[in-house]
C-alpha cells in the first residue's frame, strides 16, 4: 500500500473511532440533560406517590363519625377503641376530669359532659409510618415494626418513636355527632407528656 493510501486509511479510522471535540461536548450535554430529566422525573413520581391516596385515606376534612354518646358507650363497654380504617384513625375516650388532661387536650378534642373523645392517627406510627394496631391484653397501641408503644390515649410509653401518636381535632356538633377534622393533623404529644398515665394492663402483643 502506498504511503498516501495508508494515510487515507489512518484518517478514516480516526474519524470512525474518535468523536470530534464538538460531538463529545454535545454528547456530554445530552447525557447531563438526560440525567437531570431522569432525576426530576423520579422526584415527580415520588411526590405523586406520596400525595396519592393510600388505603385508609378515603375520608378527608370534617367527618361526622357517629353519635358521640353511642361511640363512647361502645368503647367503654368493649374496652376497645373504634377503628375507622377509611380515615386511618382509632376513636378513643378520655377523661377530661383527670388532672392535667383537660388542660392538655381540652381545647382541641371533643368533650361532652364528663366524657372526651379523640381521633388518633393509628395508620402511621411516628417512627417510620407502620400501622399501629390496638392490643387488647395490654390496653395499649403497639407497633409491630419496631416495638413502639402508646397508651390508650396515644401517649408514647416506649420504643424508638419520637413522640406520641398524631391526632386530629374533633368536636361534638349540635346534633350530638362526633366530628373529626381529618384535614388538620395535630402532632402527637412529646415523649415526656404521658398526661393520662395509663399503665400496661396485661401482656404485650409485640412481645408475644
Ligand atoms: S414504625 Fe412503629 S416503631 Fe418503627
Amino acid at each position: 500500500m502506498h504511503d498516501d493510501e495508508r494515510g487515507d486509511t489512518d484518517m478514516a479510522d480516526k474519524q470512525r473511532f474518535h468523536l470530534k471535540p464538538v460531538e463529545r461536548r454535545t454528547f456530554l450535554r445530552y447525557s447531563l440533560l438526560g440525567s437531570v430529566g431522569a432525576g426530576l422525573g423520579g422526584f415527580a413520581l415520588a411526590s405523586l406517590g406520596f400525595l396519592w391516596p393510600r388505603p385508609g385515606d378515603g375520608l378527608f376534612g370534617e367527618v361526622a363519625l357517629g353519635d358521640a354518646e353511642e361511640l363512647a358507650a361502645q368503647i367503654a363497654g368493649e374496652r376497645t377503641p373504634i377503628r375507622v380504617p377509611e380515615g386511618g384513625i382509632s376513636i378513643i375516650t378520655w377523661d377530661p376530669t383527670e388532672s392535667a388532661a383537660e388542660g392538655a387536650y381540652g381545647e382541641q378534642h371533643a368533650i361532652f359532659g364528663s366524657t372526651g373523645l379523640m381521633a388518633l392517627n393509628t395508620q402511621s406510627c411516628p417512627h417510620l409510618g407502620c400501622g399501629v394496631p390496638w392490643c387488647q391484653s395490654s390496653q395499649w397501641f403497639e407497633c409491630p415494626c419496631h416495638g413502639s408503644r402508646y397508651n390508650r390515649y396515644g401517649e408514647w410509653t416506649g420504643g424508638p418513636a419520637p413522640r406520641g401518636l398524631d391526632r386530629y381535632p374533633s368536636f361534638v356538633d349540635d346534633d350530638g355527632q362526633f366530628v373529626a377534622d381529618l384535614g388538620s393533623m395535630l402532632t402527637g404529644p412529646a415523649r415526656t407528656a404521658n398526661v393520662l398515665e395509663q399503665s400496661q394492663e396485661g401482656p404485650s402483643c409485640v412481645d408475644a
